[in-house]
C-alpha cells in the first residue's frame, strides 16, 4: 500500500468566509442498525462576503451518494462530483437553492466514535469537531449556522426513545409498520458541530425547572435501562448549573426541553449539542455504592460545563477551529467558578492548579506545545488540549484579575449582547472587555499567540535603614516549536507582604508602579521591573502570586525560613498550600539526585514539622489539610528536575518521604484517622468529602509506612466501607503497600463489582498503575479479561492510558518493554479508533526529559510507530510533532 499523502496543514492566516450559507438544514433520519438513510434537504444561498462564481463544496468523510437533486431535479452528471470526502457542484445558479442529498451509513460498524454510531445498542451522534460530515455531505465548519429540523424514525422495539436538538414538535407510530417518528426543531441557528440526535431503549427520569423569567423548562435525563436510580446528582447539578448561571452571568435558559443522555462508548467526556447533551455515562451515573466523591465533583463541574456551553459555545460560537479555546477555556473558567461557589473556594483552586501544573505545564514545556490558539493545525481533535481547556481558563482569570470583577462582567456583558448569534474569534472577546472598560488589552493578547509557560523570578532587597522592601521581578518565556524567540507579557503577579506576626502589610508599591489592576496586584509588563515598598517597619515575607493569579513557573530567592513561614501564616490559603508544597519539592528532587548518586537523601525534619502542624490546627478545611500533607507527584517531582529523569529515582524519592512522614506523625495520623471516621449514610457534600479525603490520606501514610496498623486498618475499611469512596481507596492503600493483601482485595473487589463496568474501570486503572515490573504483564493479561475491550473508550484509557501516564517508573522501564506495549497498542488502537490511540500517544510527552537509555527507548518506539504506512492523521500528526526539533 503506498503512504498516505500527506494533507495539507490548515492555517489561521488562510481563513476565507464561506462561499455559500446555509439557512435551513431539513433532516429525514431512518435508523437502521447497519443501513441508516439520511435525506438532507439545505437551504442554501450564495454569501455576500464569498467569492462569486464558487463552486458548491461540501464536506464529507467515508460517504456514499445515493441521490442528489437540486431545486427538485436531478443533475446532469457532469455537473457534480461525488467522492467520499466531497461533494461538489461545479458551477450552481448564483441564488437561493434546494439541495436535497441522499447518504446511507452503517452505525453499527463505526468504530471511530464520531458521526452516527451505536453505543451498547443506542444510537447516538458526535459531530465536534468535524463528524457531521460522516453524516451527510454539508459544509462542516463553525461559522456557518443553520437552523435545524429533524425527524426520525426507528423501529418502536429498537428505539423507542427518539431525541433531537430543540424542541419537540411531533411524533407517533407509521401506521402499517412497527416503526414510529418523532421530529424536533431547534430555532437557534447553529454550526452543524453542535446537531445531535439520539435512538434506543433508555430509561429517564424528567424535573421542572423555572427560569428566572419564569417559563418552565422540562429536564430530562436518560440513560441505560436499570440505571435511572443513579441520575439524582446530575439532575441536581444540572439544576444549580441552571440557577448558577443566571445570578452569576445573566444567561438563561431558551428552549423549553433540556436533555441528557448518557452512554457507555464515548471519545471524551461529554458534549454541548444544543438542547441535547450526549455524556459519556462516567460523568452521569452516580450511586454512593458505585463513585467516589471525586466521581461526584467531576459530574458536577462536566454537568455544568456543558450547560454553560449554551451560551459560551452554542449562543455565541467559534468562527473558525482555531478559536476553540474562546468557548472552551471560557466555559472552563465558568465552571471552575460554579464549582468553587459550591464547594470551597480554596480547595477548588488548589485542585485546578494542581491539574494545570501535573497535566498543562509538562505540553506546553515539551514537543506538543502550542499557543492558546494554535495558528496551525493537521487534525484539529488533538487541540482539545490541556493549553486549549485550562490554560485557556487561565487566561480568561488573568483577565478578571486584572480587570477587576466590575470590569469583568462588564465585558461578559457586552460580550453577550454584542456577539448573541455570532461566530466569533478570540479578536472579538477581547474588544469586548477593551471596549468595556477603556482598556488596552494589545499586550495581554499575547497569552492567546505565544505557547510555553512564562519564567518569573523575584530577588527580594530588604534596606533596614530606610525601610524599604524590593522586590525585582523578570520574566522569560521559553521558545517552544515554531516560536524560537518571544515578547514580554503582562504578568498580573497578586502579591501579600506578610508581617513578623503572620499578618499582611498593606501592599501598595510607590506611586505610579501598581499598573491599572486591583490593590495587591502587580503588573509585570516588561523582561525586568523592581516594585519597592515604602515605610516597611520590619522586613516582610513576600507572598508572591497568591490565588495563582498567572499561569507561570516562579522561583524567587525566599528561603526555607521564609516558606515554613507561609506555610504556616499567610492568609491567602494558596500560597499556604504552595509554600509546603514548593519546600517538598525542593527536598524530593535533591533526594531523587541522591538516590541516582547512591547517597542517602537529607532527614525530611521541616516537612514533617510543617505537615505536623497542619494537622494540628483543626481549624482548617479537611479538604485543605488532606491537599497540604499530599506529597507532591512524580510527574511534579519529574518536571522540576527537568532533564536526566530517572523515574526509578523519582519513585524511591517520594516513597522514603511518605514513609518518613508515615513513622513520624504516626500517632496523630491515627488520632486524625479515627477522630474523622464518623459513622452515617454517606453524602457527597464538599465538606463529608474533604473529611474523608483527610481521614484516607491519614491512613494512606500510615500504611505506606507500615506503622499504626495501617495495612490491617486498610483491611478493616475495605470490608466495612458502605461507599465507594472509602473502599476503594482502601483498595488502592492496599495495592500500592501491601503486595500480599492486595491479591485476594482485588479478587473480591472483581466479584462484588463484576457486572459493572465503571467501577471495574477503576479495578482496571489501578492495577495498571502498581509500581512494580511484574505490572507490564499483569496489563497485558488484562487486554484478555472478559471486562476489557479495545472498543470502549473508558476501559482503554482506565487500562492503558493509566499505565501509560500514570504509572511513570513501569511505562518508562529501562528496558523499553513498557515503550513497546503502548507502541503496540496505539498501532492497534489507530486502525479502529484514531482520536483515542492519538490521545494514548501523547503519553510520550516529556519523553526528552528522560535519562538517556530510557530516552533511546521511547525515541525508538516513536520511530517505529512513525514508520508505519497508513497512520491516521491524528496518530501521524503527533508523532511527528512528537519527534520534530
Ligand atoms: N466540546 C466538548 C466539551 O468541551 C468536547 C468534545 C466532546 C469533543 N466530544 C468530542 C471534542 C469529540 C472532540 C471530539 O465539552
Ligand atoms: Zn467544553
Amino acid at each position: 500500500m503506498p503512504r498516505q499523502a500527506e494533507p495539507q496543514p490548515v492555517r489561521l492566516v488562510d481563513y476565507r468566509p464561506p462561499d455559500w450559507l446555509v439557512d435551513t438544514v431539513h433532516l429525514d433520519v431512518r435508523l437502521d442498525p447497519a443501513q441508516t438513510r439520511i435525506r438532507c434537504r439545505l437551504g442554501l444561498r450564495p454569501n455576500p462576503a464569498g467569492r462569486p462564481d464558487a463552486p458548491l463544496i461540501l464536506d464529507g468523510d467515508e460517504l456514499t451518494l445515493e441521490r442528489l437533486t437540486l431545486d427538485g431535479a436531478d443533475l446532469p452528471a457532469g455537473a457534480y462530483d461525488a467522492s467520499p470526502s466531497r461533494l461538489t457542484l461545479h458551477a450552481p445558479p448564483r441564488r437561493p437553492l434546494s439541495l436535497e442529498v441522499e447518504t446511507v451509513v452503517d452505525p453499527s460498524a463505526n468504530t471511530k466514535l464520531m458521526g452516527l454510531y451505536r453505543s451498547s445498542g443506542t444510537y447516538c451522534t458526535q459531530c465536534e469537531a468535524e463528524g457531521f460530515r460522516r453524516i451527510t455531505y454539508f459544509p462542516d465548519r463553525p461559522d456557518v449556522l443553520a437552523v435545524y429540523t429533524t425527524r426520525i424514525e426507528a423501529e418502536m422495539e429498537d428505539a423507542p426513545v427518539l431525541l433531537g436538538n430543540g424542541n419537540p414538535v411531533e411524533a407517533g407510530p407509521i401506521p402499517g409498520t412497527s416503526r414510529h417518528y418523532a421530529v424536533w426543531h431547534d430555532p437557534w441557528p447553529k454550526p452543524c458541530y453542535l446537531f445531535a440526535l439520539v435512538g434506543g431503549r433508555l430509561d429517564r427520569i424528567t424535573e421542572p425547572f423555572v427560569t428566572a423569567s419564569g417559563r418552565t423548562v422540562e429536564l430530562g435525563i436518560y440513560v441505560e435501562a436499570g440505571k435511572a436510580d443513579r441520575t439524582a446528582y446530575a439532575m441536581d447539578s444540572l439544576k444549580r448549573s441552571m440557577r448558577w448561571d443566571e445570578e452569576a452571568f445573566g444567561c438563561e435558559y431558551d428552549l423549553d426541553v433540556f436533555n441528557i443522555v448518557a452512554v457507555a462508548d464515548f471519545n471524551m467526556g461529554a458534549m454541548e449539542n444544543k438542547g441535547l447533551n450526549v455524556f459519556n455515562d462516567k460523568y452521569v451515573l452516580a450511586s454512593p455504592e458505585t463513585a467516589t466523591d471525586a466521581d461526584y465533583a467531576n459530574i458536577e463541574t462536566i454537568i455544568a460545563h456543558e450547560y454553560f456551553h449554551n451560551w459560551t459555545g452554542n449562543r455565541i460560537t467559534c468562527r473558525d477551529w482555531f478559536q476553540l479555546c474562546l468557548k472552551e477555556g471560557l466555559t472552563v473558567f465558568r465552571d471552575q467558578e460554579f464549582s468553587s461557589d459550591q464547594r470551597s473556594r480554596p480547595v477548588k483552586r488548589i485542585a485546578d492548579v494542581r491539574l494545570l501544573k501535573s497535566h498543562q505545564f509538562p505540553e506546553d514545556g515539551g514537543p506538543l506545545a502550542h499557543p492558546v490558539r494554535p495558528d496551525t493545525y493537521r487534525e484539529i481533535n488533538n487541540f482539545y488540549t490541556a493549553t486549549v481547556y485550562e490554560k485557556g481558563a487561565e487566561v480568561v482569570r488573568m483577565l478578571k484579575t486584572l480587570l477587576g470583577p466590575q470590569g469583568f462582567r462588564a465585558g461578559m456583558d457586552l460580550y453577550f449582547e454584542r456577539h448573541d448569534g455570532d461566530a466569533a474569534t478570540v479578536e472579538d472577546f477581547l474588544a469586548c472587555f477593551a471596549d468595556a472598560t477603556g482598556t488596552d488589552l494589545t499586550q495581554f493578547a499575547l497569552w492567546y499567540a505565544q505557547a510555553g509557560t512564562p519564567e518569573v523570578k523575584v530577588d527580594t532587597s530588604w534596606d533596614a535603614e530606610r525601610g524599604i522592601f524590593e522586590l525585582l521581578v523578570t520574566q522569560n518565556v521559553p521558545p517552544t516549536p515554531g516560536q524560537p524567540v518571544k515578547k514580554p507579557m503582562v504578568i498580573p503577579l497578586s502579591v501579600g507582604l506578610v508581617g513578623p506576626d503572620g499578618a499582611d502589610l498593606p501592599a501598595v508599591p510607590e506611586e505610579g508602579s501598581a499598573g491599572a489592576a486591583a490593590p495587591g496586584v502587580l503588573v509585570l509588563r516588561e523582561p525586568a521591573r523592581r516594585f519597592a515598598f515604602h515605610g516597611m517597619t520590619a522586613r516582610p515575607v513576600a507572598s508572591l502570586n497568591r490565588g495563582f493569579s498567572a499561569p507561570v513557573r516562579l522561583s524567587s530567592d525566599l528561603s526555607a525560613n521564609d516558606l515554613m513561614f507561609l506555610a504556616r501564616h499567610d492568609s491567602d490559603p494558596f500560597n499556604r498550600f504552595d509554600a509546603a508544597q514548593t519546600l517538598a519539592l525542593g527536598h524530593l528532587v535533591a533526594a531523587t539526585l541522591a538516590v541516582r548518586a547512591g547517597i542517602k537523601p537529607s532527614e525530611p525534619g521541616s516537612l514533617i514539622e510543617a505537615a505536623s502542624s497542619a494537622l494540628a490546627d483543626t481549624s482548617l478545611d479537611p479538604a485543605f489539610v488532606a491537599q497540604a500533607l499530599a506529597v507532591p507527584s512524580e510527574s511534579d517531582i519529574s518536571r522540576e528536575i527537568g532533564r536526566d529523569v530517572d523515574p526509578d529515582a523519582v519513585h524511591a524519592a517520594r516513597r522514603s518521604l511518605r514513609r518518613a512522614l508515615g513513622a513520624a506523625l504516626a500517632p496523630v495520623l491515627v488520632s486524625t484517622y479515627e477522630r474523622l471516621a464518623i459513622p452515617g449514610p454517606y453524602s457527597p457534600d464538599a465538606a463529608s468529602a474533604g473529611r474523608r479525603a483527610l481521614k484516607n490520606t491519614c491512613l494512606d501514610l500510615l500504611a505506606e509506612a507500615h506503622a499504626g496498623d495501617g495495612i490491617a486498618r486498610a483491611e478493616a475499611l475495605y470490608r466495612a466501607a458502605d461507599n465507594m469512596t472509602d473502599r476503594f481507596f482502601a483498595l488502592s492503600i492496599l495495592a500500592h503497600t501491601a503486595p500480599v493483601e492486595r491479591e485476594p482485595a482485588l479478587a473480591d473487589f472483581y466479584e462484588r463489582y463484576r457486572n459493572d463496568p465503571l467501577v471495574i474501570d477503576k479495578w482496571l486503572a489501578l492495577q495498571a498503575q502498581i509500581a512494580e515490573p511484574q505490572t507490564l504483564e499483569r496489563v497485558r493479561g488484562l487486554t484478555a479479561h472478559p471486562a476489557f475491550s479495545m472498543g470502549n473508550p473508558n476501559r482503554v484509557r482506565s487500562l492503558i492510558g493509566s499505565f501509560a501516564t500514570a504509572n511513570l517508573t513501569q511505562m518508562h522501564r529501562p528496558d523499553g518493554a513498557g515503550h513497546a506495549f503502548v507502541a503496540d497498542t496505539v498501532l492497534t488502537l489507530d486502525r479502529r479508533n484514531p482520536q483515542v490511540a492519538a490521545r494514548m500517544l501523547a503519553a510520550f510527552k516529556s519523553w526528552r526529559s528522560l535519562e538517556p537509555v530510557r530516552r533511546a527507548s521511547a525515541e525508538a518506539a516513536l520511530n517505529r510507530i512513525a514508520g508505519q504506512e497508513g497512520l491516521s492523521p491524528d496518530v501521524s500528526d503527533i508523532v511527528t510533532r512528537s519527534l520534530a526539533g
